[in-house]
């Protein structure tokens, strides 16, 4: 039988390269022996898109994009598919799973300066992923026709109008239509089923890619490959598999304990996970009273609405929103210390740090609330020191007292 085995082996391997990639990316493929639990969230967000593509498949297999009968077709999965709240519920979570999981692997980023050469690509690929990301989640939010998802959307789509000159037939060219409708659920479903699930696949790809290419970072902030043995191993690596796909599983069980809890027992998340006003079909004749979009994206439209608009156009909050994300991927020149990992940098660059991520959840809160006064000048604060900590990274380094950085991991 196993001779068998290896002849077959031996037959596709003179035909593909097999035992090759296996080897290349799994058994031979050296990581940093140090990892911590913040490296359990690479694999977890490759989890959770296996889980948004298989429950999304299931769910389209019911679906109906049609304006008429959206918002029914998801009641009848709900309450008459066999296990369809179950496919509904996995692939609602998911979506605020995914972006969890995501903005944890991006803190990682931070901490361990991972945007540094010689990854600066590694990290452009993620913030492309971040950018389909946004976009998917967008889209898939208007499929249940529910009053939220209309509202929304129109809220979005608007801003496209203030760009100058074409923005009005900007957006009726996004939407095919002067306000969202039926034809814009039919496009909303063809980007969110294919095109940009298409676009997110082939970038994970890359990004793994591009991570195989370098090698990955570690909590040191250390170039294992800078210290090999006789045998051209680096000394501080060990092979991926078995050693990370074993402790991978253990991330995997722990991430599942929180997402079938949640899933299970608190599906909608008090309204965070499932808005409550999209309980109730989309109607084009009656705006809720308080239109916000789901926990993820609140940081940015904080931004949005806490820049003041010029002559009636909310073009400058638009910018300042893209702006917002665009800094992202300029990230590896802004930061110009050497030291990639936060155990050796001073504490101005852990304060700014530790500031910035309250700063973000600050504006995450705030882009919940309806907008008052003061609210808004909280925002308006929280926005600028959202794009001084990316400047200060520039300019800290020239005095900023860091640690020596060890030549081999720490253990
Ligand atoms: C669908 C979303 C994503 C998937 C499936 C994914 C997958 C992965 C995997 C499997 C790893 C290796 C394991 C690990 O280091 O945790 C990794 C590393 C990395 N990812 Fe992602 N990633 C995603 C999004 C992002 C985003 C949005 C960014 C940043 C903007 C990013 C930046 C990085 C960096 C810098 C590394 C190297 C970290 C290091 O070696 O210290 N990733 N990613």
């Amino acid at each position: 039988m196993n001779n068998m085995m290896m002849q077959l082996l031996g037959w596709v391997d003179a035909r593909f390269p097999l035992s090759k990639m296996w080897k290349e990316h799994l058994s031979e493929y050296y990581a940093p022996k140090n990892f911590n639990f913040w490296y359990f969230f690479g694999s977890l967000a490759l989890l959770v898109l296996v889980i948004q593509i298989v429950t999304g498949i299931f769910l389209t297999m019911s679906y109906k994009p049609d304006a008429g009968m959206a918002f029914g077709s998801v009641e009848y999965i709900m309450r008459d598919v066999d296990w369809g709240w179950l496919i509904r519920y996995a692939h609602s979570t998911g979506a605020s799973a995914f972006f969890a999981v995501v903005y944890l692997h991006m803190f990682r980023g931070l901490m361990y300066g991972s945007y540094k050469p010689p990854r600066e690509l590694l990290w452009i690929f993620g913030c492309l992923i971040y950018l389909a990301l946004m976009a998917e989640a967008f889209l898939g939010y208007l499929l249940p026709w529910g009053q939220m998802s209309y509202w929304g959307a129109q809220v979005i789509v608007n801003l496209f109008s203030a760009v100058p000159f074409v923005g009005e037939e900007l957006s009726i060219w996004i939407r095919g239509d002067y306000v969202i409708s039926d034809v814009t659920l039919n496009r909303f479903f063809a980007f969110h089923v294919i095109a940009v699930p298409l676009v997110l696949l082939g970038l994970v790809v890359a990004h793994i890619i591009a991570l195989h290419e370098v090698g990955s970072n570690n909590p040191d902030g250390v170039e294992i490959k800078k210290t090999k043995g006789p045998d051209g191993k680096p000394l501080d690596g060990i092979p991926f598999h078995p050693y990370y796909t074993v402790k991978d599983i253990v991330g995997v069980v722990g991430f599942l304990i929180v997402f079938c809890a949640i899933l299970f027992f608190a599906p909608e998340m008090g309204g965070y996970f499932i808005e409550h006003p999209n309980f109730e079909p989309a109607n084009s004749m009656k705006t809720p009273p308080h239109i916000a979009p789901v926990w993820y994206f609140t940081p940015f439209y904080a931004m949005l609405r806490a820049v003041p608009s010029i002559a009636g156009s909310a073009f400058p909050g638009v910018v300042v929103m893209g702006a917002a994300v665009v800094i992202l991927f300029f990230l590896p020149w802004l930061d110009r210390s050497p030291v990639k990992s936060i155990r050796y940098r001073g504490l101005c660059f852990k304060l700014l740090l530790a500031l910035f991520v309250l700063d973000f959840i600050l504006l995450g809160y705030l882009g919940m609330q309806p907008s008052t006064a003061l609210l808004t000048m909280i925002a308006q604060i929280g926005t600028i020191y959202y794009f001084v900590f990316f400047f200060a990274l520039a300019i800290i380094p020239k005095f900023e007292k860091t640690k020596p950085v060890p030549e081999r991991v720490t253990g």
